[in-house]
């Protein structure tokens, strides 16, 4: 039997050409791993009406991690509109199957790394080593929306808030409502993990990002729970900051953030900063972490216009693949592929259209395996 078990989910649009990428230098790095393909994406919610079938969720019971590509996700009328002619008007509707793993695996952390690598003519400065801890299960996430809104909930709003008065004269077709809903153990675990990592890794500080100061219940709640955990790590400065300000300032001064952790939504969107800033969807790479199972993926979605022409850039999930090896203690392995991507990017030789390149996902892919070298063990 291999020693593990990965799930293989390629999914749709460019997240099949970039898991071709993978398997390339998961080949080079001869990982003892058996791979179990899942179904999943957008053919799957068009023919079954579901993106992530029954059969996909009981496989990722029995694995030890996954490698997700991507998917393509519609608006609500349009993803109706693709669905097969029997399924269609039964009140399906569409959820985002990355969404729903993280929930249902409780894989509470979603851990982005954004490191520059010397050479990268898209890098924004160098160095920059950012990690952002985003918390991956509630707050805006959490999928308790009404849209139309019932009048028995806004009933009881309007009897439990005043602040509800601006908006009891809507008809119930006239508004919308989610709910950010945050827990103080979502809101401990995630902070914990950012401090803990920080610990492990020698970093000096943890940045707190929220926005306490209007949105006072939940973001609050997110603070005080970081300001209990920060005191059991006096060795680690722990600085926070409002998610709107903190844009301007990563930006501006990115030498002085270091870890960085967030609620749900936050975090989507620091990240996508903080990608940009070492070279934005082909660089930005992501793990789903639970205690028992993690699912790593690159952060960009599926582009189907680009779908099955090996164009665009498979570092990201390259570097997924880094990060699912250090997760499966592979460190080794896991440091040889990277230095191996640092090396293709110094080079320079190898480009992919986004880096002003002509290279081709597989050239790239190649390139790293080309590069692998796994020191011998003491
Ligand atoms: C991400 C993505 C997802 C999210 C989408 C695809 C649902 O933006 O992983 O950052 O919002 O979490
Ligand atoms: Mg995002």
């Amino acid at each position: 039997m291999a020693k593990h078990t990965i799930g293989w989910l390629p999914g749709d649009g460019i997240g099949v050409d970039v898991l071709d990428a993978a398997s390339i230098v998961l080949e080079r790095l001869e990982l003892d791993a058996e791979y179990v393909h899942g179904d999943i994406g957008w053919d799957f919610w068009c023919r079954e009406g579901d993106a992530l079938p029954a059969r996909t969720i009981e496989l990722l019971r029995e694995v030890d991690a996954a490698l997700f590509g991507a998917i393509t996700s519609k608006p609500t009328k349009a993803a109706e509109a693709e669905l097969v002619g029997e399924l269609r008007g039964t009140g399906l509707t569409y959820r985002s199957p990355i969404v729903r793993m993280r929930q249902l695996f409780d894989l509470y952390v979603c851990l982005r790394p954004c490191r520059s690598y010397p050479g990268n003519p898209l890098n924004y400065r160098h160095p920059i080593d950012l990690v952002v801890f985003r918390e991956n299960t509630e707050d805006l996430y959490a999928g308790v929306e009404f849209s139309p809104v019932p009048a028995e909930l806004a009933d009881t709003l309007g009897r439990l808030s005043r602040n509800f008065a601006a908006f009891s004269r809507c008809g119930a077709d006239e508004f919308a409502i989610s709910c950010k809903i945050n827990t103080r153990r979502g809101s401990e675990r995630i902070v914990r993990a950012a401090f803990e990592y920080a610990q492990r890794h020698g970093r000096r500080k943890v940045t707190v990002v929220h926005k306490a100061n209007v949105v006072r219940a939940t973001d609050g709640l997110f603070l005080d729970e970081a300001r209990e955990v920060a005191r059991g790590f006096p060795g680690i400065e722990m600085d926070e900051a409002n998610v709107d300000a903190i844009t301007m300032w990563l930006l501006k001064n990115p030498d002085n953030y270091d870890v960085l952790v967030a609620p749900n939504l936050y975090g989507d969107i620091v990240s996508d900063l903080c990608a940009q800033m070492v070279g934005g969807l082909g660089f930005g790479c992501s793990g789903n972490i639970g205690e028992t199972l993690a699912v790593f993926e690159p952060t960009h979605g599926s582009a189907p216009k680009y779908a099955g022409q090996h164009k665009v850039n498979p570092i990201a999930t390259i570097l997924a693949v880094k990060m699912m090896l250090d997760w499966l203690e592979e460190t080794e392995k896991a440091s040889a592929l990277e230095r191996a991507v640092a090396e293709v990017i110094a080079d320079g030789r190898v480009r992919t259209y986004d880096m002003g390149g002509a290279a081709t996902t597989l050239d790239m892919a190649r390139a790293v395996a080309d590069r692998i070298t796994i020191k011998a063990r003491a």
